[in-house]
């Protein structure tokens, strides 16, 4: 994303993020940073856990994420027992990030067996700890381990099981959502919502009938690294936003090659299968997989006689992402997040409309066989803050802002992330991890901005606006961007951590209500309990999903799609845009 950028230019961008976040807290403009020296709000106590002792005057530390998103009065309460479904590479990673002082899990559920080993070991490098780190070898022999849905809800109630976290195929999310809300379980489930609009809002339907929690895991929406920065945007100092470049370029274009020892757990039936090209979205198909899980056994075992979400073999069980029947491709698995955090920093307006072009430009017969796209190129027009549907409601119909993303398969030279351009400044996120932030040059006066300019923020006269700066102490208030090269893997920083706890503690709040979870709405059609329910409930992950999803639909019918406001009303069960715009099978 940082495209050539020097290591020196990235430090400057980092400390102009970090200067900026703090003279916008010293001004009293930030609410995810903490200003030294001042009085502690008796309304609100805890805010001493973070004001470090001896912070002097001034200084500025980030608020811990707890704070910033209302739960800092955790304690005392207890963890919420939980189960995991989906054993696969995103529930290791939410298993390597939870908390069990929040979420404990007692249970554990996967049809495949390899990932249900894997859910307890762990893998040595990297955000998958497994259970027997956590929770120690003999404490994790006790989380009990299902390989149906059906046989772990049948014993929710004897393991006390208050929610689930779904972490499976796309096109189960549904299903198996409303299967575990049918037993009484608030559901966290994984994004991409699910694999249409339509079913997007039966989900939402059944969370409100059942009075149940529903939450999706784009966990942007608790980042406080996205929540800095979208202070910093809101502030104004980038001035007049007109386009946002997203991209997620990956390469996985080279051969595929496994050593002896991995070659002998492949399933021999599926040697002739072996993926062309290294890519984890083709997989090999292990032999214990293919064992336990024939054709029959899937279709017969694994999902009862309701066969609605089923894989009709392992093949298409492990490679998912790879068709249209399970998957939603590139737009459903990555762009989705960044489409997701181009509309936050929007202010979650809702898009015009959206054109573009995809389609298996490199992959093919013989190739990594896939229906999904391989390489996609996606413009949506969105409406800026003047315009009628922007928001502050103006009347400036020519107010668009234009957002890009792109995702190939065949080049990683730059990396994710989102680039926001405004008329007097550029924000670049990158890799869910880094902010640099630089100032426009002004016309005529030299040193006045670019990517070598270190700036602070002034918050007199019209309002902030980056000023240059030749005095600069460097980086003003420690903001919590990763240094460049340092893990990306900071809790506080990708979200998961705090999207489960944060659902643990809205569950307990509704508990202590004494009511079922209610969806209803005030006047202005916010939800009247905003401040106890999920941040990314399932409307507005329904939104991120419709970005997804007719996005597919526009390159499929290589048409320009119009944006319709009824498909993101959520009781508007029959205004979906598979009905006009799905290509006919
Ligand atoms: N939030 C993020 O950043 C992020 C990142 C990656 C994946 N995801 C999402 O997480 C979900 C899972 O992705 P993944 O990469 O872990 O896929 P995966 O294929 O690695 O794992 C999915 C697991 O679900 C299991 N499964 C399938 N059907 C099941 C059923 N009926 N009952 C029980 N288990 C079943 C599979 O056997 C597999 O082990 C997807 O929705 C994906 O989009 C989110």
């Amino acid at each position: 994303m940082a495209l050539d950028l020097t290591p020196e230019q990235k430090a400057t961008g980092k400390a102009n993020f970090e200067q900026a976040a703090g003279d916008l807290a010293r001004a009293g403009k930030m609410n995810t940073m903490a200003v030294g020296g001042a009085p502690v709000d008796p309304k609100n106590p805890d805010r001493r856990d973070f004001l470090k002792v001896g912070l002097a005057a001034g200084a500025v530390v980030p608020v811990s994420a707890a704070v910033y998103y209302g739960y800092q009065s955790w304690k005392g309460n207890k963890a919420v027992k939980m189960a995991l479904i989906g054993c696969g590479d995103e529930g290791g990673v939410l298993i390597g990030d939870h908390n069990p002082e929040f979420n404990e899990f007692v249970a554990v559920c996967d049809i495949r067996p390899s990932n249900l080993d894997r859910i307890y070991a762990g893998e040595p490098n990297g955000p998958r700890k497994g259970l027997n780190k956590i929770y120690g070898v003999d404490n994790a022999k006790k989380i009990a381990k299902y390989d149906t849905v059906d046989a772990l809800i049948g014993d929710a109630k004897k393991l006390g099981i208050e929610a689930v976290v779904i972490a499976t195929p796309l096109n189960t999310h549904d299903v198996i959502a409303k299967q575990c809300m049918d037993a009484g379980l608030h559901v966290l489930c994984e994004k991409l919502m699910a694999r249409t609009i339509g079913k997007c809002k039966s989900m939402i339907q059944y969370a409100k009938d059942k009075g149940l929690l529903l939450s999706i895991g784009h966990q942007r929406h608790y980042s406080t690294l996205y929540a800095q920065a979208l202070e910093v945007v809101n502030a104004g100092v980038l001035g007049d936003i007109k386009h946002i470049r997203a991209q997620w370029p990956r390469n996985n274009s080279f051969p595929f090659t496994a050593t002896d020892a991995e070659k002998a757990k492949f399933a021999p039936q599926y040697m002739n299968d072996l993926p062309f090209y290294r890519d984890g979205w083709c997989k090999p198909i292990l032999k214990q997989d293919a064992d336990a899980l024939t054709p029959e056994k899937l279709a017969a075992v694994a999902f009862g006689d309701v066969n609605q979400y089923g894989f009709k073999d392992v093949k298409e069980l492990v490679r998912w992402r790879l068709y249209d029947k399970t998957g939603g491709g590139l737009m459903a698995e990555l762009g989705s997040h960044q489409l997701d955090a181009s509309s936050i920093i929007l202010g979650h307006v809702h898009p015009l409309a959206v054109s573009g072009i995809g389609g298996k430009f490199f992959y093919g017969p013989g190739r990594n066989d896939r229906e999904s796209d391989d390489g996609v190129f996606v413009t949506y027009e969105f409406p800026g803050p003047t315009h009628p549907k922007g928001a502050k409601k103006g009347k400036d119909e020519n107010d668009i802002v234009i957002v890009t993303y792109s995702s190939f398969n065949t080049n990683s030279f730059e990396d994710y992330g989102e680039c926001v351009m405004g008329s007097r400044g550029t924000m670049i996120l990158s890799k869910e991890a880094e902010v640099y932030l630089y100032k426009e040059p002004e016309p005529g006066k030299a040193n006045s901005g670019g990517r070598d300019t270190k700036v602070t923020v002034g918050t007199g006269g019209k309002g902030p606006a980056m000023e240059s700066t030749s005095t600069w102490g460097g980086g003003g208030g420690a903001a919590i961007s990763k240094a460049p090269g340092a893990s990306a893997w900071d809790s506080a920083v990708r979200g998961y951590r705090t999207e489960m706890e944060h659902f643990a503690y809205c569950l307990r709040k509704w508990q202590e209500l004494g009511k079922p979870v209610s969806y209803e709405k005030d006047a202005d059609g916010h939800l009247k309990y905003a401040d106890i329910m999920p941040r990314c409930h399932g409307e507005v992950a329904m939104a991120d999903a419709i970005l997804a999803l007719t996005g597919n639909m526009a390159m499929a019918k290589k048409e320009r799609i119009v944006f319709e406001e009824d498909w993101f009303n959520a009781d508007k069960m029959d205004a979906v845009p598979e009905t006009k715009h799905a290509k006919k099978a």
